[in-house]
């Protein structure tokens, strides 16, 4: 596979809760194997089917052009049995450490008799375990969406669930993380963002792996990007919470899990001095680390689209998250817990209608926020970029669009990140 890049202007393909399911890992249904799944009357039809609610190829299209179907033959690369010898593992493809994320890697007895864990990220990593509701899915006489979702079918239409099942991989959980040690041996740094990532997936191949047309917005949703955009970026940023709390709570080693961390913090030349001073960052000066908050500063400008009062609360709580960070772990602790209980009234806010028609104020505050020098970090700039590119798509203006590019390929290589030259490019959107 060519290395899909998330720069990538996605003009091209501009078209227009449950929140707490368990995860299809978690839930005590079994996982019954791809194979279950493929027949060409089901999902394995060569080509997309009239006269159905579902196209029924997205087993070919899975295999042929998804890259979780690769994901487990990823683990026997050569780059992949390096990473694991530097870890000390023998075998990536047998390591848990690895299949947690690149397999649907349920515990033995739950894995049915078609079940192979070569399948990689297979259809049961995202739909959940089908043993409840693989006989009856099919028939919309039998059973409707929301019994299938009784049976363990997981919500994947819902971006809330969406977003905390796609960021459990493509972040991690307090059970499974690609945590510093693992990038240290060679992993790719991992970055998300719910809307432009479901797109990339879609469009990985010829087919898209599903259809939004009337039929399915009758039976499930419509999709509204910048509501699915929001979703995931506060789910994100609450994740990351609930990560440095769990670490706070159980690390006993003299260094913090540094994958939390804005690796470019400390991954940058020394050639010259590449540090600024972030206006969040408050009085925190060069030399010292901080928390990856490329998420959290997504939500400041979402709340600023909003409320101004909702924003000075997130804003405040986020300059006080910074301060705590370089002080002790009550302090750290309880800031945390501050920023959550912030995010939390901002998703309360946030809804399809709150945000209708709001892309060009939603677009104005991010430029805003940029201008304020809030970009100056590769991460946030990054975010930033999948938020401007979302909205700039949505608002369909083409001489925005023409601005895209250049954006985006100031981003291409994170260690020659210039925040002059981005900041300058963003400003020219305002123009
Ligand atoms: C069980 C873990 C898991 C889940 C759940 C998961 N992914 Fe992935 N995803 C992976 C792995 C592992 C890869 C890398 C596959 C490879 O190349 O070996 C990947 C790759 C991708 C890629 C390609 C990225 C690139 O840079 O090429 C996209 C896009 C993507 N996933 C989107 C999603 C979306 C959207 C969701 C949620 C609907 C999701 N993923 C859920 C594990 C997962
Ligand atoms: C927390 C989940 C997670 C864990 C743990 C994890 N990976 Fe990954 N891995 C991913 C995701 C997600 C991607 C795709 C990243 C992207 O492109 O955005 C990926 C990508 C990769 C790639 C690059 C694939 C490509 O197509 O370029 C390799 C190689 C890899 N992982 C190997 C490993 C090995 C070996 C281990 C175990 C030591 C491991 N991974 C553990 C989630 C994980
Ligand atoms: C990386 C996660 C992921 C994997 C792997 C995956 N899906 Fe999906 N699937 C989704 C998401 C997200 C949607 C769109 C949201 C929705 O309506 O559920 C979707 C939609 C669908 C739909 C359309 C639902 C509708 O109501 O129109 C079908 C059918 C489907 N998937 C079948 C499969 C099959 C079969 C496989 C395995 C060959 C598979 N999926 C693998 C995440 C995944
Ligand atoms: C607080 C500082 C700090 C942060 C934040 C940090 N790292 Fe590191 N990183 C280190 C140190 C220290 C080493 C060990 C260097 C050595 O082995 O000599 C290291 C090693 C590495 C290496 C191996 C380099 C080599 O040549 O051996 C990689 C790759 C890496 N880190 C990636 C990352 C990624 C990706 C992130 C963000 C998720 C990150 N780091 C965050 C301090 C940091």
């Amino acid at each position: 596979m060519s290395k899909t890049n998330k720069f990538l202007v996605l003009i091209a393909v501009a078209f227009g809760g449950i929140a707490h399911a368990e995860l299809p890992e978690q839930s005590p249904d079994n996982h019954m194997g791809v194979a279950t799944c493929a027949a060409s009357q089901c999902h394995g039809s060569a080509a997309p089917r009239d006269g159905s609610n579902v196209l029924q190829n997205e087993y070919v299209t899975w295999t042929r052009d998804d890259p979780h179907s690769r994901a487990y033959a990823t683990l026997a690369t050569s780059e992949s049995q390096a990473i694991a010898s530097r870890l000390g593992l023998s075998d990536a493809a047998r390591a848990d450490m690895c299949l947690d994320c690149h397999a649907d890697n349920v515990p033995e007895d739950r894995r049915g008799e078609k079940f192979q864990l070569s399948d990689g990220v297979g259809c049961e990593a995202c739909h959940g375990g089908a043993e409840r509701w693989l006989s009856t899915h099919y028939n919309t006489n039998v059973a409707d969406h929301s019994v299938n979702l009784a049976a363990g079918l997981y919500p994947t239409e819902d971006p809330e669930a969406r977003a905390t099942l796609c960021l459990s991989c493509h972040l991690g959980t307090d059970d499974k993380f690609a945590t510093h040690r693992i990038m240290a041996a060679g992993h790719p740094r991992l970055s998300f963002e719910l809307d432009t990532f479901t797109e990339l997936w879609m469009h990985a191949g010829r087919q898209p792996h599903y259809r939004v047309d009337d039929d399915y917005i009758q039976r499930k949703q419509t999709y509204d990007h910048a509501y699915v955009w929001a979703t995931g970026v506060i789910a994100e940023a609450r994740l990351r919470l609930s990560l440095i709390q769990d670490e706070l709570g159980t690390s006993e080693t003299l260094f913090p899990e540094l994958g939390l961390y804005d690796c470019h913090a400390c991954h940058r030349t020394m050639q010259s001095v590449q540090w600024r001073r972030l206006p969040r960052h408050g009085n925190a000066g060069p030399g010292v680390p901080f928390l990856n908050d490329g998420a959290l500063v997504m939500s400041l400008a979402l709340a600023r689209s909003i409320d101004a009062d909702l924003a000075d609360d997130v804003a405040s709580a986020l300059r006080r998250l910074h301060a705590a960070g370089n002080g002790g772990s009550t302090a750290l602790r309880e800031s945390v817990h501050a920023m959550d209980r912030s995010l939390e009234r901002l998703q309360a806010r946030v809804s399809v209608e709150a945000l209708r028609d709001g892309e060009r104020r939603l677009l104005r505050e991010m430029l805003e926020v940029g201008a304020e020098g809030n970009f100056l970090d590769y991460a946030s700039a990054e975010q930033a970029f999948m938020a401007i590119q979302m909205l700039v798509i949505e608002i369909g203006d083409p001489g925005l669009e023409e601005k895209l590019g250049p954006l985006g390929d100031s981003l291409a290589d994170d260690e020659r990140y210039r925040p002059s030259t981005f900041a300058r490019l963003l400003a020219a959107l305002t123009d």
